[in-house]
């Protein structure tokens, strides 16, 4: 694979044209995995998403005592990135122990919803990962 095929171009607020490498998304979610909450699981999760703009939200998964309250990692990107008034997504990476971080299903219906053309970087804390999108995380994604 070339040089230009590990980075994805995004501008800035200037309009400058600015390369992310895809190995610098992904350490940054290896990275804020130490932040994870996750007393009951015991799994850290990191995600990190890029924008279009260049800048970068994190996330990590957030767990709770009462079943069915925890959030994702992905989620906590997506949705911090959202909060701050984000809304073109290039690139998630996500990253968790075992093979390859693979988004659970509730993410995907999220990810789908914020960023159907975004694609996914399923990596783990070694640097391995795999390449895919949503759409092909999510066929036949529901939409309104
Ligand atoms: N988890 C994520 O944060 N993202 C994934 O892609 C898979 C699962 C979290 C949810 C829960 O806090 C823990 O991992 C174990 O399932």
């Amino acid at each position: 694979m070339g040089d230009q095929e590990w980075r994805s171009i995004s501008k800035n607020r200037g309009g400058d044209s600015v390369l992310i490498d895809d190995k610098v998304l992904l350490q940054k979610a290896n990275d804020v995995r130490k932040n994870a909450y996750c007393p009951y699981s015991k799994f850290p999760v990191g995600a990190a998403i890029l924008c279009s703009d260049g800048t970068i939200f994190t996330g990590v998964n957030v767990e709770n005592a009462v079943n069915g309250l925890s959030i994702c990692a992905e989620r906590t990107a997506i949705f911090k990135a959202v909060s701050e008034g984000h809304h073109d997504f290039v690139k998630l990476a996500v990253t968790c122990k075992g093979d390859h971080c693979q988004p659970c299903g509730a993410c995907r219906q999220v990810i789908y919803e914020h960023a159907p053309n975004i694609e996914i970087m399923m990596g783990n804390p070694e640097g391995t990962f795999v390449r895919t999108t949503i759409r092909d995380l999510l066929p036949e994604a529901f939409s309104l």
